[in-house]
């Protein structure tokens, strides 16, 4: 009878290790453990023992079923588990997926620095003036004092149209159409826009962005211009007490001109642009009295500034187009 049960459970354990899933468990667990299971039955035939068989084989049954109440309980566990493990894998969620939101565009940051501009020189009262792309010989050279086979064209070598028109080379042919337009001042403009030069490298572009600027009024002068500039620049950067330099320079349109330098904050002079009292030859080729108007003028470049407002130190960066690059300028 002992062996009996050894046996019994023996087999019963088998069957539990055989058993894949919950309902065959509960099933080789009925059939030992159940009111007649296996195990129950022999329980059963003890009446027919002497008391002393009875009480070993009593407690040997009963360890036997013991035995196999545990090996279904970890059975039973490790199924669930299996069971559990095989859901979470099914419904797997990655929390870290990005979401699938609409993505919006952001501004380039030229484009975010040029409008920082404007809107500075619009609180100083200056309107915004534009131009086309492609100019012809007078307004991008001829007007602006720089007569053919000057030497000052070298400097502005660009990309020839036809009929010796040429991708600008400068905003300062805006001053030009604008004061003919016009025809009377008092002036006083912004004109921003892309210009273009036979130039290429980190910090040249052959496409790129500039600024004019002109007040054409009675009584202007270079202390004007000094304190326009300054004030903007001031701002522009948020820091007052940045220093500003004008530095004697030469330019055909403006007499006498300078090169604008701002401390940079390695200790060293960074030129911005160029400015000037407008040559009184400019005002003559746009029917402006020089005898009775003067004026100032300055050009700066937007990629510049755009490149120290948010520290960028390679200008192609602004023209390659990489979003890891543009994102970080989103508003
Ligand atoms: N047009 C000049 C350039 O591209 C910049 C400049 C200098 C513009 C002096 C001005 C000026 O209006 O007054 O190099």
């Amino acid at each position: 009878m002992q062996n009996n049960a050894t046996e019994i459970t023996q087999k019963g354990l088998a069957a539990l290790n055989a058993a894949n899933d919950q309902q065959t468990l509960e099933i080789t667990k009925a059939q030992y453990l159940g009111k007649n299971g296996e195990l129950n039955v022999l329980l059963k035939q003890l009446g027919s023992m002497s008391p002393e068989e009875r009480k070993t084989v009593g407690a040997h049954i009963n360890e036997c079923k013991n035995q196999f109440q545990a090996a279904y309980n970890a059975k039973r566990a490790q199924l669930e588990e299996a069971k559990l493990q095989a859901q979470l894998d099914a419904e797997a969620l990655d929390v870290t997926l990005p979401g699938r939101t609409q993505e919006l565009g952001g501004l380039h940051p030229v484009t975010l620095t040029l409008q920082r501009v404007v809107e500075l020189f619009h609180s100083m009262g200056f309107d915004v003036a534009d131009g086309p792309e492609i100019e012809d010989d007078f307004h991008n050279f001829q007007a602006l004092n720089i007569p053919q086979n000057h030497p000052a064209r070298a400097m502005q070598d660009t990309f020839y149209v036809e009929n010796g028109d040429v991708l600008r080379t400068h905003t300062s042919p805006i001053q030009i159409r604008y004061m003919l337009d016009k025809k009377e001042p008092p002036i006083r403009i912004i004109a921003p826009g892309r210009v273009y030069r036979v130039d290429s490298d980190a910090t040249h572009s052959p496409m790129f962005h500039q600024c004019e600027g002109l007040w054409v009024e009675e009584g202007v002068t270079f202390a004007d211009l000094k304190a326009i500039f300054t004030d903007f620049i001031r701002r522009f950067f948020e820091r007052d007490d940045l220093q500003v330099r004008f530095r004697p320079s030469f330019f055909p349109f403006t007499e006498p001109s300078a090169e604008i330098d701002i401390m940079g904050e390695n200790g060293k002079w960074l030129e911005v642009g160029g400015c000037g009292m407008v040559h009184p030859n400019v005002l003559k080729n746009v029917n402006i009295n020089p005898e009775q108007y003067t004026g100032f003028a300055f050009g700066i470049g937007l990629d510049r500034f755009a490149m120290l407002r948010y520290n960028v130190n390679d200008l192609r960066l602004f023209f390659d187009n990489d979003l890891a690059f543009l994102k970080q300028f989103k508003a």
